[in-house]
């Protein structure tokens, strides 16, 4: 069953009356419980395609269907709370809300759905991740991997169908990126949702499910 099906995506930026092509017609399609690892080289394009497949920026052309909705065409209104709802986000430099604990930063998205369960089902993630004690604290009082497993929580705590993740361990030594990786994958499998991960690194890519690789802007065509 396919949970995301992107067709012909092109993006440019202009910069200096330039072109610059960052994506060259790129297709691709996601299954429903897959591990999908996007590997390149620094510059191919890896975050720029990974933002537009989750809403976070729109292509020039092209399409991105997901859950029979063509999420290129929605408005930033409509966008917004299907994104909260139906993906996670997990990045390389955590995003966390500085002036949140770690606890209020779990529940945003919830409390943005408004689930009043919200509370509850935060205080449970931390809990689960190792990090029930802390969950007063506030994100510099924590360590990359401890803010990192925050952000976990607070990517899935609306049980999100997807759960993008661009470089996730990109900011943590072996051990720690290791335990991130660890934790996304146990929670893929449990919820059997789907996690497509943006990566340059060799060991994280020999986990997935299937491997694609940006080459200057162009998606290496899928094995079959
Ligand atoms: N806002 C922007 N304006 C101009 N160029 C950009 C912008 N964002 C990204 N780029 C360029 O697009 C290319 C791809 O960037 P990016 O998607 O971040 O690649 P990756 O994540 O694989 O390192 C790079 O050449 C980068 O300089
Ligand atoms: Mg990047």
């Amino acid at each position: 069953m396919t949970v995301l099906s992107a067709r012909g995506l092109h993006k440019y930026y202009r910069v200096d009356h330039r072109r610059i092509t960052v994506l060259n017609d790129v297709s691709l399609t996601v299954g429903g419980g897959e591990f999908l690892v996007i590997a390149g080289l620094s510059g191919s394009g890896k975050t720029t395609l990974l933002s537009i497949l989750s809403g976070l920026d729109r292509p020039d052309s092209g399409s991105v269907v997901i859950q029979d909705v063509d999420i290129t065409h929605l408005s930033e209104d409509r966008l917004a709370p299907f994104r909260n709802r139906v993906f996670g986000f997990v990045f390389q430099a955590f995003h966390l809300v500085p002036s949140l604990t770690a606890l209020e930063n779990v529940m945003f998205p919830a409390e943005l759905d408004g689930r009043p369960s919200a509370r509850q089902e935060a205080r449970e993630l931390l809990e689960r991740v190792g990090l029930g004690e802390r969950q007063d604290n506030l994100p510099h009082q924590l360590s990359g991997g401890e803010k990192q497993r925050v952000a976990i929580c607070r990517a899935l705590v609306n049980r999100p169908q997807i759960v993008f993740a661009d470089e996730p361990t990109g900011n943590l030594d072996s051990r720690n990126g290791g335990l991130i990786l660890d934790l996304l994958l146990e929670f893929q499998r449990e919820r059997r949702s789907t996690l497509v991960l943006v990566t340059h690194n060799a060991h994280i890519a020999a986990r997935a499910d299937r491997t694609v690789t940006m080459i200057d802007g162009c998606l290496q065509a899928e094995e079959a």
